[in-house]
């Protein structure tokens, strides 16, 4: 192939790297590679984990306030309120036309939950709570699973953990050079173990300088495929398990357009991570 376009480029006037060989090798046999702006600089890696922080004590001070009888809207304002003490800014508000600050998905409910009074929580809810937030222009982005009251049902449990599992799997299986469908592989053999659905419509995704950046991190997919993932990438990886079918759709009801719903209208989990590829696998920036 001579019209290809090159992704990956060496420094102007530098002697080749044992990164840029590395990486060239791969791109020459055909997979795809990152461009050299998916590497962060040491400085923009420390303003993403200072954000990465703040977003992490997002979590906390939810999980620390979550209770029976507590509304979504809460929620929304333990989060608000939390930025504004933090000097950090709700990236979800006001994307692409969500009205809230996080994302608060109640059972049947797969992602994008729009957080409201109405949605009272009750014993044995399992609920995804989902924040991203920026400090001094850098972004971190996590949630975690929140069962109401502490205790549900075993099969509601059951999807919680596993759920779980499947990110410390895709944590695992992400080491310096491996490919983006490495990741995915490791998951979806997971969930399937117990019958459970892949979400495939969303993803996890680069993340750092913006919410969502390049690649792609597909939960599901053959190994050796998709992006090649090399130190210094900070990505996010955050499946969403369906004890039912895979298949999603989008709340007719939500006049905003964003509530996704399991396709079959049973339980579905998150969890979600936000990652830097290191030298010698993934250290957790936000959780
Ligand atoms: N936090 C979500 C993610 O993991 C993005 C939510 S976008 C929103 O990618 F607008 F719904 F908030
Ligand atoms: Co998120
Ligand atoms: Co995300």
């Amino acid at each position: 192939m001579f019209n290809k376009k090159k992704i990956w480029h060496c420094l102007p006037g530098q002697e080749p790297t044992e990164l840029d060989k590395k990486v060239m090798l791969w791109e020459n046999k055909g997979k795809e590679v990152p461009s050299r702006d998916m590497v962060k600089t040491p400085e923009q890696i420390e303003g993403i984990r200072r954000a990465g922080a703040v977003n992490t004590g997002c979590l906390d001070a939810v999980a620390a306030e979550i209770h029976v009888g507590m509304n979504t809207q809460d929620i929304d304002d333990i989060c608000m309120q939390y930025c504004k003490d933090k000097n950090a800014v709700p990236a979800c508000l006001n994307y692409e036309g969500f009205p809230k600050s996080v994302c608060t998905s109640i059972n049947e409910v797969v992602c994008h939950g729009i957080p409201k009074k109405e949605d009272v929580l009750n014993e044995g809810d399992i609920v995804n709570v989902d924040m991203t937030l920026s400090v001094d222009g850098y972004f971190g982005d996590a949630s975690r699973m929140f069962i109401i009251g502490g205790k549900t049902t075993p099969e509601k449990e059951q999807l919680v953990r596993v759920t779980k599992e499947c990110l410390e799997i895709g944590a695992e299986t992400a080491k310096p050079f491996c490919f983006v469908g490495d990741i995915g592989h490791a998951i979806q053999k997971h969930a399937e173990k117990y019958g459970y659905g892949v979400v495939r419509d969303l993803c996890g995704h680069g993340v750092g300088l913006a919410m969502h950046e390049e690649p792609e991190i597909l939960h599901y997919g053959h190994k050796e495929t998709g992006m090649l993932l090399i130190p210094g990438m900070v990505f996010t990886i955050e499946p969403m398990i369906n004890m039912g079918t895979w298949k999603v759709y989008i709340d007719a009801d939500d006049p905003y357009g964003w509530e996704v719903i399991s396709g079959d209208e049973q339980p579905s989990a998150q969890w979600e991570h936000t990652f830097l590829m290191t030298d010698t696998g993934v250290e957790i920036l936000s959780y």
